[in-house]
């Protein structure tokens, strides 16, 4: 199905190791400046796909979740990795706080951008997200996942 938003893949994953494997896809398909979104339910897998992503990114250390710090950046082979998470911050005067976070600098400075929760700041993290993933949790260990974006055609 493709459409004026890009085409948008459907992924069952079964376990953690699928998740995994698709954070490993996606990650192969980001370039510098990249902004890349993770929707879903506490718990559905945002960071865990966030961990893949920068293991995909060739990222240093383990990713952690930035749930209190907001803003984690990893060194990385192919480009630094600043993961956020603006769960604390939802809700009115968001984007003001998201603002402050420079994180549209980071962007514009090369950096690739992972944000969970962070659907009602598109517009001050500078715009056009390459990649947004949402997860639905389907049980234990199953997820779905929704992925779109201008990319997605091209992750295996
Ligand atoms: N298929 C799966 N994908 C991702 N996480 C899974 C999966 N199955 C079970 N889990 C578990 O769900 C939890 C997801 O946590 P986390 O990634 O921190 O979620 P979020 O960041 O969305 O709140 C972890 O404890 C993980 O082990
Ligand atoms: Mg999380």
């Amino acid at each position: 199905m493709r459409g004026s938003l890009g085409a948008e893949i459907v992924r069952t994953l079964a376990g953690v190791a699928a998740t995994r494997r698709l954070g490993r896809s996606i990650a192969a398909v980001l370039v510098p400046g990249d902004l890349v979104l993770l929707s879903g339910a506490l718990g559905a897998g945002k960071t865990q796909l966030a961990a893949a992503l920068g293991a995909g990114l060739g990222a240093e250390g383990r990713l952690t979740s930035p749930t209190f710090a907001l803003v984690h950046e990893h060194a990385a082979r192919r480009a630094p990795l600043v993961h956020a998470d603006f769960y604390r911050l939802r809700g009115e005067g968001l984007a003001r706080d998201v603002v402050r976070l420079g994180l549209r600098e980071r962007r514009a400075e090369g950096a690739v951008v992972v944000v969970e929760w962070g659907d009602d700041a598109i517009a001050v993290l500078g715009g056009s997200p390459a990649v947004a993933v949402r997860l639905e949790i389907a049980g234990a260990r199953e997820r779905v996942a929704f992925v779109s974006g201008p990319r997605v055609g091209d992750i295996v």
